[in-house]
């Protein structure tokens, strides 16, 4: 069998918490408490969970933003915080990321030309060649379905699904391997949503991509992935391989945020305070720090 294309080992995180206890305290915030996941080429995986459970620090671990304090990170069989590879992460990997943020995710003094352009350079810088990058905007614009005219807009004269457009554009313009989407539609109305997962799903078929697919949505996760893992307080607490046995995970967290979504009497305010008691006692306080 092939090996998966993106593999995490035992990583964890902590970071310096802001309120300490005694003065010059050193306590810390488990965030990130042993996560082992792998990917398979072509697949796209779900990652959900709760506000403050993680996601997006794995995330930046994912993009070679944050190296962990210990575990590792494979993609494609190299060590993405090997020693002597700081300088190798990210594109160089195959992965790119989709932030939530659209608007601040491309800089409102340039048009989308340029925002496209940043990472056509990158590619050059990577693979040594000169890239047609008039040519090459224009090509991805309309594989993202935005016509090439919007090359010359500012970013503030597109809407939100447009400009989700561009930041998905400049995702695969360096031809990554994995894409990862952290909360990527989450700010968008529900057909626009539906629009823009349905264009990620013709990428991929296209491209051959896989995909990180980061959220706190489960009907977005419902309709996009082939498989989700439920992530809570930093852990991964259940693993959902094929999206038809999704009504019937058993961990407790998972078991709520599902009845939850699915309105099987459970209400959100009950998940939070379902998510205190799972916590082990003096087990960090993860949740405090939820938004
Ligand atoms: N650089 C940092 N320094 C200190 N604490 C941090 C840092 N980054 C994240 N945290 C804390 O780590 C916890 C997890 O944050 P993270 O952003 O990963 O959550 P999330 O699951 O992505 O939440 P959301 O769904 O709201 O985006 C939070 O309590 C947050 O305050
Ligand atoms: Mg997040």
């Amino acid at each position: 069998m092939k090996d998966p294309l993106l593999v995490v080992s035992d990583v964890r995180v902590s970071f310096l918490k802001e309120h300490q206890k005694r003065l010059f305290g050193r306590e810390r915030q488990q965030v990130l408490r042993g996560v082992s996941l792998a990917l398979e080429e072509g697949e796209c995986l779900g990652v959900i969970g709760e506000s403050g459970s993680g996601k997006s620090t794995l995330g930046r671990v994912l993009a070679g933003l944050l190296p962990p304090e210990s575990g590792a990170v494979f993609i494609n069989g190299r060590n993405l915080y090997g020693r002597g590879k700081r300088d190798a992460a990210g594109p160089r990997h195959g992965l790119s990321v989709v932030f939530q943020d659209y608007t601040s995710s491309v800089n409102p003094r340039f048009r989308v030309e340029h925002a496209i352009g940043e990472s056509l350079r990158a590619l050059e810088r990577l693979e040594g060649r000169v890239v047609d990058k008039k040519r090459r905007v224009a090509e991805l614009l309309e594989q993202v379905g935005l016509p090439a005219s919007c090359a010359s807009r500012y970013p503030h004269e597109l809407s939100g699904g447009q400009l989700q457009r561009v930041c998905i554009a400049r995702a695969i313009a360096v031809n990554p391997r994995v894409v990862l989407l952290d909360e990527a539609v989450s700010s968008l109305d529900a057909s626009t949503q539906t629009q823009v997962m349905d264009l990620l799903m013709e990428l991929r078929a296209r491209r051959g991509l896989s995909y990180i697919f980061i959220t706190h949505d489960l009907t977005c996760v419902t309709y996009f992935c082939d498989r989700a893992l439920f992530f809570n307080a930093g852990r991964i607490v259940e693993q959902v391989d094929d999206m038809k046995n999704l009504s019937r995970v058993r961990d407790p967290y998972a078991r709520r945020l599902l009845d939850a979504v699915m309105g099987i009497g459970v209400q959100p305010g009950d998940l939070r305070r379902e998510r205190a008691d799972l916590l082990p006692a003096g087990d960090g306080d993860v949740m405090g720090a939820a938004s």
